[in-house]
C-alpha cells in the first residue's frame, strides 16, 4: 500500500511515522509513506499557498492552483484522494477497514480557515476525525493513517489481536490483565488464571457486553440491531 501526504508541515509527521509500528510497517515494506510539501507546487518567490477569501471574512484560504498541480503530479489511475476536514465523514473502525482496500491513498491536509471550495472536486472522500476543530489537517491525517496501517496484514505481531479489540463487532474490548496476579490488593479475576479457555471466552464476551452497555449504549443498540448477539 502506498500512502502519500500533501502537507504544509512535513516535519510534523516525522516523529509519528518514524517510530514504533508505523516505522516497522515501512521497514517491513508493508506500506510506503511519502510526504510532499505543498509549497513545492507554488511558482512565486514567497511560495504562497493561501489568499484572502472572496467576499471578505477572517483568515486565509488555501489556493486551488498548488493543490491541483500537486494532484496532477501525484495521482495515478487508482489513487483515492482524501481531504481532511471537520466537514467530512467521521472516521470509525469501519471506515478504516474500507480505506485499507485502496492500493494508493493521497491525503490532503488543510490549514488556516479552509480550502478553496474547488479543491473539494479533487477528493474522492472527505474525512473528519471528530466533531471538533483542530488547527490543521496534519494531526487528523496521522490518526487516519495509523488506523489503516495497523490493519495491513503482517503489520501487527499477532493477527489475532485485531479480532478481539474494541469496535470489531461493535463492542468494546474486555478487560485485560497481566502479572502480578495481585497488585495493591487488586486481584486478577479467578477465571483468567483457571486455564479453562471456553469459560474464559464466555467471560470475555460477557464483559465486553457489560462494558459496552455501560459506556457506549449507542454501540450496543447497533450490535443488537444487527443481530450479532449470540447468547
Ligand atoms: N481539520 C481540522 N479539524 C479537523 C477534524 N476534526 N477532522 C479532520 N480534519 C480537520
Amino acid at each position: 500500500m502506498q500512502i502519500d501526504v500533501l502537507t504544509l508541515f512535513p516535519n510534523m509527521f516525522e516523529g509519528v511515522i518514524g517510530d514504533s509500528i508505523l516505522k516497522r510497517a515501512q521497514e517491513k515494506k508493508k506500506v510506503d509513506i511519502n510526504l510532499y510539501n505543498l509549497r513545492d507546487w507554488t511558482h512565486d518567490k514567497r511560495r504562497t499557498v493561501d489568499d484572502k477569501p472572496y467576499g471578505g471574512g477572517p483568515g486565509m484560504v488555501i489556493k486551488p492552483e498548488p493543490v491541483f498541480e500537486a494532484c496532477d503530479d501525484l495521482c495515478k489511475k487508482n489513487t483515492h484522494v482524501i481531504l481532511l476536514t471537520p466537514q467530512g465523514e467521521k472516521l470509525d473502525q469501519k471506515l478504516a477497514t474500507k480505506l485499507l482496500k485502496y492500493r494508493h491513498l493521497l491525503f490532503i491536509c488543510g490549514h488556516y480557515e479552509g480550502y478553496d471550495e474547488r479543491i473539494r472536486t479533487l477528493a474522492h472522500r472527505e474525512v473528519s476525525i471528530g466533531d471538533y476543530v483542530l488547527t490543521c489537517g496534519e494531526l487528523p491525517a496521522m490518526v487516519v493513517i495509523d488506523s489503516i496501517v495497523r490493519l495491513v496484514p503482517g503489520v501487527l505481531g499477532e493477527e489475532g489481536s485485531l479480532d478481539s479489540e474494541s469496535f470489531n463487532d461493535d463492542l468494546l474490548e474486555y478487560p485485560q490483565y497481566t502479572r502480578p496476579s495481585v497488585y495493591r490488593d487488586m486481584k486478577v479475576p479467578e477465571i483468567l488464571v483457571s486455564g479453562n479457555h471456553n469459560k474464559i471466552e464466555k467471560w470475555r464476551k460477557q464483559q465486553s457486553l457489560k462494558r459496552t452497555k455501560k459506556r457506549r449504549s449507542d454501540l450496543l443498540k447497533k450490535y443488537n440491531k444487527e443481530g450479532k448477539r449470540s447468547e
